[in-house]
């Protein structure tokens, strides 16, 4: 852990140098007069971009014919992040690709310093329409919120497209380098979203327009689960700390107070809450059992599960008929289905075999499966809950690098897994990262990825890249 952590450190601070260093001679796009207005980025795409991307034949689907067209995005996801220019792949492509300003390294003319100054300040402003529409600002649409751990930074996927259309910058929010942001909770209206930071011992709450609303502290707070029917977040202990507080945080989401709970095992991590609310179910990495805190009475029900080493578990997700609840383990790589039917406290009921460190679970809309990734060996496995045992592996692809995260859409069409994709240790049998960012740009050759499975082919239908260390994954959660 300690090592990841150190190299993380070294990665993030020479991104910071290099950022500060350009500081200088990149005045904010707007303090030069240059133009956000949509009509100048259009004419500078009609001039040098649609010859090769317009129509259906458009390299790589990206199409920059219209306002409209633009914010489909490419086969891979997004162009253009509203307000984010740094982060924009169109302009990273512009100003840092090694192999020179694209489209220059295909022979065409490159963008002049003015056009990129156009097309940034116009990002900047949320890359509005020329009526002043800005894109992705329907309160209604699903989002999926991606903890960037090692970047300081949330992307904001909308799973409509799926492509990234938001980002939240902890450190222009004021927030320490290496907060490490984890894991996201999502209100089931899609109001607010959660946020844990690891190393800044807090718990932030943002607005659907990203507005940070609240914060709470919390020692190194890991894992979210909110209350449905009532007002409280709950909130397990990071992995990365050895010995946080053996208590469950337990915090207000209208006036973000907190209070503690203890919960009597060390380590306290893996987590969920029963659908009505009554019950929320923990445990521990380094115990082989498993707390059912009744939120009524206020009791704490130990349930102790066999083994003779620590399972560690690292995640649960519960079915959307609310019937049954899956954890799984990092050292035995196990799943545990448990039911939890009975009034009192969970029952085990099976244990499946699966390929090394199951990480975060996540039940499918229709309650048929149960999807993971197996952070050791790259692959994410498909459990037929039905028969309770491996459906399909899926291994080999691009992207696949040290999955962690998991979440479906509402819709119940897709399931996403994130990954981290960090270097790892000379000598370390957990793979080095793998994925290979699409463009060299010399400072993202760690960026994390989120993978679109699509849920009735059960294949891979899209890579979508994020920032450093993509942990947690948090979207509204599907009930029956
Ligand atoms: C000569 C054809 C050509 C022109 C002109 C061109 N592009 Fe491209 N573009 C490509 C190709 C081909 C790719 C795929 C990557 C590659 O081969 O470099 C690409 C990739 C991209 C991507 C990345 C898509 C993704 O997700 O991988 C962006 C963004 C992009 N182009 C923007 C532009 C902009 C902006 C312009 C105008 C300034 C432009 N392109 C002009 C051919 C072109």
């Amino acid at each position: 852990m300690d090592m990841r952590f150190v190299k993380g450190l070294g990665l993030s601070l020479s991104l910071i140098l290099v950022f500060t260093g350009l500081g200088p001679q990149h005045p904010a796009p707007g303090q030069i007069g240059a133009s956000s207005d949509w009509a100048v980025v259009d004419a500078v795409f009609q001039n040098k971009c649609v010859s090769c991307h317009a129509g259906p034949e458009a390299a790589r689907g990206l199409r920059l014919d219209s306002w409209e067209n633009t914010f489909l995005g490419s086969d891979f996801g997004e162009a253009i992040i509203p307000y984010d220019a740094e982060n924009s792949l169109l302009i990273e492509l512009a100003t840092k690709y090694k192999k020179g300003s694209h489209p220059n390294e295909l022979g065409t003319e490159a963008l002049t310093t003015d056009e990129i100054e156009s097309i940034k300040a116009w990002v900047q402003a949320g890359a509005p329409s020329q009526n002043g529409e800005i894109p992705f600002s329907n309160p209604t649409d699903p989002r999926l919120y991606v903890a960037d751990q090692g970047a300081d930074m949330v992307s904001v996927i909308d799973m409509n497209t799926n492509q990234v259309v938001r980002t939240v910058n902890l450190m222009k929010l004021g927030f320490n380098h290496m907060s490490m942001p984890h894991h996201v909770a999502v209100e089931a209206d899609g109001s607010f979203w959660y946020l844990s930071l690891i190393m800044n011992d807090k718990i932030l709450k943002f607005n659907r327009n990203n507005e940070l609303v609240g914060q709470a502290d919390a020692v190194r707070p890991g894992l979210l689960v909110l209350d449905p029917s009532g007002d409280y977040l709950y909130a397990g202990r990071s992995m990365m700390s050895v010995s946080p507080p053996e208590s469950m945080v337990q915090l207000k989401r209208s006036t973000m107070e907190v209070e503690e709970i203890g919960v009597l095992m060390p380590r306290p991590h893996a987590l969920a809450i029963s659908h009505d609310g009554s019950s929320v179910y923990l445990s521990s990495l380094a115990q082989n059992r498993v707390a059912t805190f009744k939120n009524e009475s206020g009791d704490m029900i130990f349930d102790e599960i066999e083994g003779d080493r620590p399972h560690v578990f690292i995640g649960f997700t519960i079915s959307p008929d609310g019937k049954t609840m899956v954890g799984t383990s990092e050292v035995t790589s196990k799943a545990f289905v448990f039911d939890l039917t009975g009034q009192e406290s969970v029952v085990l009921t099976d244990t499946i075999g699966v390929l090394r460190a199951p990480w975060h679970p996540v039940y499918t809309a229709d309650g048929k499966w149960v999807y993971f990734g197996n952070n050791w060996t790259n692959t994410i496995t498909i459990l037929d809950m039905e028969k309770h045992q491996v459906a399909k592996v899926i291994e080999g692809v691009n992207g696949l690098a040290q999955p962690h995260g998991s979440a479906t859409s509402p819709d119940g069409r897709y399931v996403y897994i994130s990954n981290r994709n960090m270097a790892m240790p000379e000598g370390h049998s957990k793979q080095d990262h793998v994925y290979h960012p699409r463009y060299d740009f010399g400072d993202n050759a760690h960026i994390g990825t989120v993978l679109v499975i699509d849920t009735t082919t059960q294949e891979i239908i899209k890579i979508i890249e994020t920032e450093e260390y993509a942990s947690g994954l948090g979207a509204a959660i599907i009930r029956k």
